[in-house]
């Protein structure tokens, strides 16, 4: 039977990589929102099988028309643009999702959440924005519980890794060119293993999650992850890629806090990645975000390699 699907952040990497799934796999009928129908980016997503809702986060009444009738929704929130880095902003974005799904019956709402940091952090960093740690991941944690508390075994949480998107250039965790010529990614997590997903990918495995619905996958959590590697391998496989050599410097986070606000990133933005890069340096990312679960809901998922080949003539510049 044909499912109505509304997905949240639909012009958007995670929402846009759920709408393309949700078409391959057939037999939805998709919902899309977005605060602005006539975008070039709406546009791209109108076809058959796809109505375009607009709808607004902040708009309550606009969510309950967007979920009406609705068996799942996909839920995400954009906490750097859109909410502007405000935790609490986010927080009330994410909450008008869970209640509007609530109010109007959604058997299944599948959510992209991330760890609270706080019990891992607290101890030993100062809070940002109040009581948080790091601040875009507590807050859709604490949607997620939110969303737990009021619908149940109706909720899925979809944790994304670290998007290889954020290796693209100018995207904040590109590679560079140094002043004597050499080329390295700056990155403040020395020894331990980061686990990455390609944004297409984390679309993937939420549309087959929405697919098999609420009975197999309500009240669980799924990991997003292509490849699991350390900033050093990071390095080696832009080596590899590119046939030129990429050198890892790896600082502390302090440091790293320092070193990006010189280079324009503001202090609260600084602050958040820092407290990011030290929860990942401290708690096993591999084993929240197992390989072998990805690959299970959807066996394309890329790996790092295949990522930056895709995208060889982005990093022309840089490599030339
Ligand atoms: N970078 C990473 O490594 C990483 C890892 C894990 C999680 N994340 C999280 O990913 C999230 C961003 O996801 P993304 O990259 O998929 O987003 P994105 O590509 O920046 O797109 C944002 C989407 O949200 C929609 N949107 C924003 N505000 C809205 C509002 N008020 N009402 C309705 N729609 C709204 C936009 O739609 P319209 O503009 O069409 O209205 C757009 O589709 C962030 O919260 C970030 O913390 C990032």
């Amino acid at each position: 039977m044909s499912k109505l699907v509304a997905v949240c952040g639909a012009t958007g990497n995670q929402g846009g990589g759920v709408v393309a799934a949700l078409q391959r796999l057939g037999g939805c009928t998709i919902r899309a929102l977005t605060r602005n129908p006539d975008s070039v980016s709406s546009k791209k997503l109108a076809g058959p099988g796809v109505e375009l809702v607009k709808a607004d986060f902040e708009d309550p009444a606009s969510l309950d028309a967007a979920f009406k009738g609705a068996d799942a929704v996909f839920g995400v929130t954009d906490f750097w643009r859109a909410c502007g880095g405000d935790a609490e902003r986010e927080k009330k974005q994410g909450t008008n999702l869970v209640d509007a799904a609530k109010c109007q019956g959604v058997k299944h709402f599948v959510w992209s959440s991330l760890e609270d940091t706080r019990p891992v952090l607290a101890a030993t960093r100062k809070p940002l924005q109040g009581t948080y740690t790091v601040p875009h991941f507590d807050a859709k944690h604490d949607i997620e519980e939110y969303a737990r508390q009021q619908l149940g075994d109706a909720v899925t949480a979809v944790y994304p890794s670290v998007f290889m998107e954020n290796l693209l250039p100018g995207a904040g965790m590109d590679p560079t060119k140094q002043p004597d010529g050499s080329i390295a990614l700056f990155l403040p997590v020395g020894q331990s293993t980061l686990a990455w997903c390609a944004t297409p990918d984390i679309g993937a495995v939420a549309a087959a999650v929405i697919k098999a619905g609420p009975g197999e996958w309500g009240g669980k959590t799924v990991g997003v992850a292509g490849e699991h590697a350390t900033v050093q391998q990071v390095a080696e496989t832009f080596s590899r890629a590119f046939g030129k050599k990429v050198a890892a410097v790896t600082p502390s986070a302090d440091d790293w806090v320092q070193a990006v606000q010189g280079f324009g990133v503001p202090k609260s933005m600084a602050e958040d990645l820092g407290n990011m890069f030290l929860f990942y340096d401290t708690v096993p990312m591999t084993g929240l975000r197992p390989l072998d679960q990805t690959q299970a809901l959807h066996p394309g998922a890329q790996g790092l390699e295949a990522f930056l080949t895709a995208h060889k003539d982005k990093y022309a510049q840089l490599f030339a």
